[in-house]
């Protein structure tokens, strides 16, 4: 799984750079040392300044998932993102494009909004009134008697912001990598029918895990644990990530059920014209990607106990309800499920280097009405448990790499995906450290 990307990054950055020479060969050999098929060593999930590099290396320079269409249908309608250091305010314009500015006053720097979501015409900053328009420019600040403030110096500063499928990205960076556009072009066709445009949130679900960013990743890659999801395993086969000689004898039995149903789904595909084929590129791309389109237990419609349908609205142009979940991963902070009925997208933020903020948000049809083309409780009960079971299983590693005894230890082969998610980050951590 270690091609050679396409592109080098931007040159090394200010932390990196000011880090001393002596810590930072401490650092680069930990990455250089690092041992391939293992899991990292215990720096990498617990130390302070290991977590900078990642903010600055990975955070920094990389697309970020931020938000869904749904989030902000109407001009004026923002979110604010916050990871590590950063928080970046993703504003809807009058031209229906988004604009992404970081969140801090060009005076004294307080946050200039403060609420999580909301809508607003001009940014006011609560500190000092410093009134900033949509696209950040100053616009007003009362300045009795000053003669030589020039408001055009102090518009709030711009990141990049880019909308593909329903689905809204971020990048701080001044050059932001440019593979992105080859990544869209892979799950733009697999995304399209489902219509995001016109999906509306159902629920959103924040949580805050004690543990770093890249346990939350590693946590997901894999189905190595969901025996300890019970709920999900209702529907979502348990021998993901197996391949034909891996299967173990209790799992003989699902296998043949999920390969028939894998096998109906092709069919059902490929009569409706949807795309199906896995793409796997997690550590060959720097806009690392894996979508496929995969069968469902039971009924195959949705994420419930029998399979079947959690909301009676169709999304977007879909013919049938029964299309298992589309799912895609990419790196570094996020992961999705599209099925007929409704859409699940996940966002990793990370907050320190011991806690990160996971975010779920459940998006059904925008003319489902709640209570009567679905239940939330039953739409967002499977992946409310399983998110508690992952929270927990990350929490345990984190305490596991703050301890002395603590060993990178080997990854299974139904493991292939977290190496895959390491060696993206390493690399990538390696380029800007160069
Ligand atoms: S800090 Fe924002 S107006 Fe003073
Ligand atoms: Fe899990």
């Amino acid at each position: 799984m270690t091609a050679p990307v396409h592109q080098p990054l931007n040159a090394r950055g200010k932390l990196a750079s000011s880090l001393p020479a002596e810590q930072l060969a401490e650092i680069t050999e930990l990455f250089a040392l690092r041992r391939t098929g293992y899991s990292l060593d215990a720096p990498f999930y617990t130390d302070s300044t290991i977590f900078k590099i990642d903010m600055e290396a990975i955070f920094g320079q990389h697309w970020i998932f931020a938000a869904s269409t749904a989030e902000l249908p109407e001009p004026g309608d923002y979110v604010t993102v916050d990871y590590g250091p950063y928080s970046l305010i993703v504003l809807r314009n009058d031209d229906g494009g988004v604009n992404v500015l970081h969140n801090v006053c060009r005076h004294r720097g307080a946050r200039v909004l403060t609420e999580p979501t909301g809508s607003t015409g001009n940014l006011v900053c609560g500190y000092h009134s410093w009134t900033y328009s949509p696209s950040g420019d100053l616009i007003h600040a009362s300045a009795p008697g000053e003669t030589k403030f020039d408001k055009s110096c102090f518009g709030l500063k711009r990141a990049h912001g880019r909308e593909v499928a329903g689905l809204i990205f971020v990048c701080i960076a001044d050059e932001p990598p440019t593979d992105f556009d080859e990544t869209s072009k892979i799950f733009e066709p697999y995304l399209a029918p489902h219509d995001l445009s016109k999906t509306k949130i159902a629920y959103q679900q924040n949580i805050i895990e004690e543990g770093n960013w890249k346990l939350v990743m590693e946590n997901n890659r894999e189905c190595y644990h969901c025996d300890g999801h019970p709920e999900l395993a209702c529907s979502l086969f348990p021998t993901w990530g197996l391949t034909e000689g891996l299967i173990p004898a209790h799992l003989e039995e699902v296998w043949d059920r999920n390969k028939q149903a894998q096998s109906s789904l092709e069919e059902r595909c490929r009569r409706y014209g949807l795309p199906y084929e896995v793409v796997e590129e997690l550590d060959t791309r720097i806009a690392g990607i894996r979508i496929s389109r995969e069968s469902l237990d039971g009924e195959g419609e949705s994420f419930s106990p029998d399979g079947r349908r959690l909301s009676k609205k169709l999304l977007g142009d879909l013919p049938d309800f029964r299309l298992g979940r589309c799912s895609m991963h990419l790196q570094p902070n996020s992961w999705f499920h599209f099925l007929g009925d409704h859409v699940i997208t996940f966002g990793v933020f990370p907050i320190n280097e011991h806690q990160s903020l996971v975010r779920t948000t459940w998006l059904v049809a925008d003319d489902a009405e709640e209570g009567v083309d679905y239940d939330l409780e039953k739409l967002t009960y499977t992946w409310k448990q399983t998110n508690l079971q992952d929270k927990a299983f990350v929490e345990l590693c984190q305490q596991g790499a703050g301890s002395p005894a603590y060993q990178p230890g080997p990854y299974m082969k139904s493991e292939y995906q977290v190496e895959a998610f390491i060696n993206w980050y390493v690399q990538r951590v390696q380029e800007h450290l160069a």
